[in-house]
């Protein structure tokens, strides 16, 4: 065996070199500008407090997958409001968003299909389309000239385009009008990660689809809780005749536990606090809009186009980006480093999510020891 753990171990100090090796972090006393809790509903002890009422007699083991013993008369109940909260036909519940993800984009197209791909889309698309026996072809970040170019060269087959709502890493929204329309001319299906958007965009924080009112015209949406909705899981909408495909197709969602029922109150609980606390989402779009209007012009230069809860100030190297996040958590801020090969060479930066619950003094603070990083 000691050859196996000379190989991991030298896999490892590769990354060493490199300044790209992974570790746990925890920041528990540090002002939270890291997490994708945008609206402190995993914090909210209100919110805990009524999740443990809905969920008292849940019980907290789901006993199988969803096609054996694991479907419980709350996961359709579920499936059947978060449809209809996003005015869709159906809804089809993952373990998370990365299975979702993974189910997804592995089993939606067949050989002779095509799925192009925003190249900075998340993993688990690249990890679903790896799986998927379609051609898989990116097309540069947000550029539907590209997109339009790569398009006409295909000419057979289904035609699907993956992008997100909200990209994790930058912080920019797709273009989805124009991609709609482009996606129409060619006869291709979207395939939409509304991961960062969920909760927070939107008058009913429902993503970028329900913003635009485009319910009708994307074939299928990914929505996860584990962000905004300050709980656990991940939901697929489009058809019905898309839910019945991915329930025996989708091999994520087959082969695994089903969600307990304590997470589906979780869940639940989350959209009513959505319905119930606008002024959260109001709270983090001030925010976003104070953070770009005080960021010193020191900072302006380094500061991706973004008007989400994701802002991100490239510091080229990782080990500068790396020497940034720890000056920055010294100074009491919990804040993470980009790093190569997550984003481009050269790109690399201090990713900052905003949320309702940090303050303005707080952004203004995080923003002098960034302008003093930076000088
Ligand atoms: C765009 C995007 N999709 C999917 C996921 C995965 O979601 P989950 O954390 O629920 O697995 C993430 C998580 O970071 C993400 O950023």
């Amino acid at each position: 065996m000691q050859k196996h753990t000379d190989f991991l171990r030298k896999k490892l100090q590769a990354r060493q070199q490199k300044g790209s090796l992974r570790s746990l972090q925890s920041h528990p006393d540090k002002i939270d500008f890291w997490s994708n809790d945008y609206l402190g509903f995993a914090r909210s002890p209100e919110l805990r407090a009524h999740i443990a009422t809905l969920a008292a007699d849940s019980t907290h083991g789901a006993t199988g997958s969803r096609l054996i013993s694991g479907n419980d008369a709350l996961h359709e109940t579920t499936e059947k409001e978060i449809a209809d909260f996003h005015q869709a036909e159906s809804a089809l519940l993952f373990n998370s968003g990365y299975d979702a993800g993974l189910g997804l984009f592995s089993c939606i197209a067949a050989v002779g299909d095509t799925i192009f791909y925003d190249e900075t889309v998340h993993a688990c698309i690249h990890d679903g389309l790896r799986l998927s026996r379609a051609q898989t072809l990116p097309f540069r970040h947000n550029d539907l000239r590209d997109l339009e170019n790569k398009m006409q060269a295909v000419t057979s087959g289904n035609i699907f385009v993956a992008v997100e709502s909200v990209y994790s890493m930058d912080g920019d929204v797709v273009p989805l009008p124009a991609l709609t329309e482009l996606a129409e001319k060619y006869g291709a299906a979207i395939l939409i990660d509304e991961a960062h958007a969920t909760g927070w965009l939107g008058a009913t924080g429902g993503g970028l689809v329900d913003a635009l009112g485009l319910q009708g015209r994307i074939f299928a949406r990914i929505h996860t809780y584990g962000k905004a909705m300050g709980a656990h899981g991940a939901a697929v909408l489009g058809s019905t005749v898309l839910r019945d495909y991915l329930m025996n197709y989708a091999r994520s969602f087959i082969f695994t536990t089903a969600l307990p029922p304590q997470n589906l109150h979780a869940i639940r609980a989350a959209y009513h606090w959505l319905k119930k606390h606008p002024e959260l989402r109001k709270q983090a779009r001030k925010h976003i809009e104070f953070f770009r209007k005080t960021a010193t012009p020191t900072i302006q230069k380094n500061l991706l186009p973004s008007e989400t809860v994701i802002q991100g100030v490239v510091i080229p190297g990782n080990e500068r980006a790396k020497a940034a996040a720890a000056v920055l958590q010294t100074a009491g801020f919990a804040v993470k480093a980009i790093l190569y090969p997550t984003v481009p060479r050269g790109q690399e930066r201090i990713r900052v999510c905003l949320h309702a619950h940090n303050t303005e003094k707080e952004i203004r603070d995080l923003l002098a020891t960034l302008d003093k990083l930076l000088r």
